[in-house]
């Protein structure tokens, strides 16, 4: 994991250490971190695909003011990963043009 540990000025805190997926692939982080910083310390850049030219997305402001980082968390589209807090078991997904509601079906 690319993680900063240590600074002379700044003293970092994280929760538990969790597990979550995304595309169907195990990667660990901590548990209240925005999920996109856990992607970004397993190595993930690109979190969408934009609708119309299928460009790549990731970060930009990182504060929850565009749409740079929208993902398919737990089946729901356009979830603003940034400001999202990582938790336990979630299923993280690549999204693909604006997204499509795929709720599991006990919720429907
Ligand atoms: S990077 Fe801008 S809202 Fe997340």
């Amino acid at each position: 994991m690319e993680l900063i540990n240590s600074h002379p000025v700044l003293e970092f805190s994280h929760g538990e250490r969790v597990t979550f997926s995304f595309d169907g692939r195990n990667m660990e982080g901590f548990e209240g971190e925005p999920i996109a910083m856990a992607l970004h310390a397993n190595g993930v850049k690109i979190y969408r695909h934009t609708p119309e030219m299928r460009r790549t997305r990731g970060f930009f402001c990182a504060i929850g003011k565009c749409s740079s980082c929208f993902m398919v968390v737990d089946g729901v589209p356009n979830v603003r990963t940034c400001v999202t807090p990582l938790k336990r078991g979630m299923m993280v997904e690549t999204q693909t043009g604006r997204g499509k509601i795929n709720l599991p079906s006990e919720v429907v």
